[in-house]
């Protein structure tokens, strides 16, 4: 589609919504918005937090979801928007479901034999030790989470159930996985490409809240330092995942590599972060596509999608 023709259709960006994201959720919002208008698109943002947004949307073409998290990212605001007949960007109801979801993800590429960390469900009678036994270090997170919330490691009986305690606080079920002792990577997809990977590196002891939103720390290198091989590799790997959960037009994969070598998949994200330090921003300006460029082609993409 060419850009005089997108500058004939009514654009709605959502942002905000009611999840625990919804801070970064504007800050991706604005980012969109901005991107727009520099394109000379005439656009209207809508807070899917206010009770009459639907009717706000009602006569658009395009609604740009910019929401992150339970509720926005999870097919929710997809399904509603496909009942009421508006276009809208990224994955659909399926992908979109599926993704929020890190067991059913999980099950499913387990099935497949895309690689990812073994794992537990855990409940309130779990056999602490008997985790410990079979996997020694293990990951404790919420399935249904975003942004490393509710999330710690254990190596001992006792606190693999203080990390169970943690993350009960949030709706949901409990996975344990495997620890995965290595770096740590991410891929953007956008359409039919993947663009380069992005390696992060934290002092912290994971990529936490505060690594990935707060420190000035965190490192990302993009190239990723990996070589043409595994470049390909991590690419055909990712894209695998994000089909396999029937995810399409952008989104980020991430995962990590352990002392072997071996990448795993540890999740997918639908509506990724788009605020200017954000990695699928990053990851597209080492392809040389900068942040306007980016959100035209998530918008081509989306309609091209319904035509
Ligand atoms: N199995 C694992 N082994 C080691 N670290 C992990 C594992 N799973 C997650 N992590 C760490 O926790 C972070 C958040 O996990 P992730 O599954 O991506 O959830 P989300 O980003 O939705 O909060 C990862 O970026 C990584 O640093
Ligand atoms: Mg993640």
């Amino acid at each position: 589609m060419k850009l005089a023709q997108l500058r004939q259709r009514k654009i709605v960006i959502l942002l905000g919504g009611q999840s625990a994201e919804r801070e970064i959720s504007m800050q991706s919002g604005q980012t969109v918005v901005s991107a727009l208008q520099s394109l000379g698109l005439d656009v209207l943002a809508v807070d899917t937090a206010q009770p009459n947004w639907a009717i706000q949307v009602q006569d658009a073409d395009l609604a740009f979801i910019a929401l992150h998290g339970p509720g926005g990212e999870d097919g929710s605001v997809q399904g509603a928007l496909q009942t009421l007949g508006i276009p809208y960007t990224g994955s659909g109801v399926l992908g979109s479901a599926l993704a929020m979801d890190k067991k059913r993800s999980k099950q499913l590429w387990q099935g497949i034999g895309v690689a990812t960390p073994g794992f537990t469900t855990l409940t309130r009678n779990t056999d602490w030790q008997g985790v410990v036994d079979r996997f020694g270090k293990v990951f404790v997170k919420p399935a249904c989470e975003g942004s490393s919330i509710g999330m710690s490691t254990a190596d001992t009986a006792m606190g693999l159930q203080q990390a169970y305690e943690l993350a009960s606080q949030y709706a949901g079920e409990i996975l344990a996985e495997q620890f995965i002792d290595g770096p740590e990577y991410t891929v953007a997809i956008l359409g039919d490409s993947v663009l380069p990977s992005i390696r992060l590196e934290t002092a912290n002891e994971f990529y936490d809240y505060e690594a990935k939103y707060l420190s000035n720390e965190t490192l990302y290198q993009c190239p990723s330092g990996l070589d043409a091989r595994e470049e390909a590799d991590i690419a055909a790997l990712s894209l695998r995942a994000f089909h396999a959960l029937g995810c399409s037009v952008w989104g980020r994969v991430d995962l990590m590599r352990d002392a072997s070598g071996r990448f795993f998949v540890l999740e997918v994200n639908t509506v990724p972060g788009m605020t200017s330090h954000s990695l699928v921003p990053m990851s597209a300006a080492a392809a040389g596509l900068d942040i306007a460029g980016l959100v035209q082609r998530i918008a081509e993409l989306s309609l091209a999608e319904v035509q």
